[in-house]
């Protein structure tokens, strides 16, 4: 009795197994064709919220995010330019092979190189112009991997964990890796309230990466303060080198641009 139970147990999770293999044998095929077709499609007039849409990505869908309009602010400039764009976070869970912002992203871009990295085995996903990296976020020894390989990157995207706590660590990480002028951004930063994902409620003390970007957005303004005794060095040079840091809903952009800000006290016009 207990052999027959075992045996059928076997033969069904053999079945599971195939049904599962056929399964990402499908999604690699329909991966694969959108690639192909995005040598077509990336040079027609898209916008970026039906390019998402199209490529099944979450970034931008009637009951999901809404960040399209946020991603053309900032990397309309950057569209038809020979850039590298970094994402961390290819996606796909338990059945599911994910790579869909990786196609978004060679639509949107038709002339860059794409890096992809993931903490899950995602080699299969590697196409022409894109470079698969399987890398814990968390992993200080994984991301200085990544630049070694790749250099500096115009456009760098954490699309992974989404844990307050790598979401900074990988910003103080990487930031030192993206060109003057390129864009850093940050996706899902709603965890910040979030207490299982590390996050805080509202008004409590802690650190997450909300009250993170929000404490060194005052730093743009360091050259300013009137007294340096309370000065955060770490974050003043990080700020030294930042422009502009936007908040929109669940997302958060910097720009990079290393040109010195000019204090309003040394000018004499306080
Ligand atoms: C939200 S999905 C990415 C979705 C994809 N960028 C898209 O827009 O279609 C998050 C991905 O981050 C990966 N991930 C989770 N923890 C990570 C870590 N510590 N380091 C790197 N990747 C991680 C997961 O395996 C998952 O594939």
């Amino acid at each position: 009795m207990i052999h027959i139970v075992v045996t059928a147990a076997r033969v069904l999770a053999a079945r599971g197994d195939k049904r599962k293999a056929l399964i990402r044998e499908n999604q690699l095929a329909v991966y694969h064709a959108a690639a192909l077709a995005s040598y077509v499609f990336r040079w027609l007039p898209l916008r970026l919220e039906h390019i998402f849409t199209l490529n099944g990505t979450d970034k931008h869908a009637p009951n999901g995010h809404r960040y399209a309009p946020h991603y053309r602010l900032f990397f309309r400039e950057f569209r038809w330019k020979r850039i590298k764009l970094l994402e961390i976070g290819i996606g796909g869970y338990g059945k599911l092979l994910g790579g869909r912002s990786i196609n978004a992203w060679r639509w949107y871009f038709p002339l860059a190189k794409i890096v992809a990295c993931d903490i899950e085995d995602k080699s299969v996903l590697s196409v022409s112009g894109v470079k698969i990296y399987q890398v814990d976020q968390s992993s200080q020894d994984d991301l200085r991997m990544v630049v070694r390989n790749e250099g500096k990157f115009d456009i760098i995207i954490d699309d992974g964990s989404h844990l307050s706590a790598h979401q900074i660590f990988t910003f103080k990480e990487l930031f030192t890796s993206l060109v003057d002028g390129g864009v850093y951004v940050i996706e899902d930063i709603q965890t910040s309230y979030w207490p299982g994902c590390g996050g805080q409620s509202l008004g409590q003390p802690g650190s997450t990466c909300m009250t993170y970007f929000l404490e060194l957005t005052h730093y743009l303004n360091s050259c300013e303060f009137l007294s340096d005794a309370k000065m955060n060095d770490e974050l003043n040079e990080l700020a030294s080198q930042i422009s502009t840091i936007s908040f929109h809903h669940n997302m958060i952009f910097v720009k990079k641009d290393t040109q010195v800000k000019l204090s309003n006290i040394l000018q004499g016009k306080h």
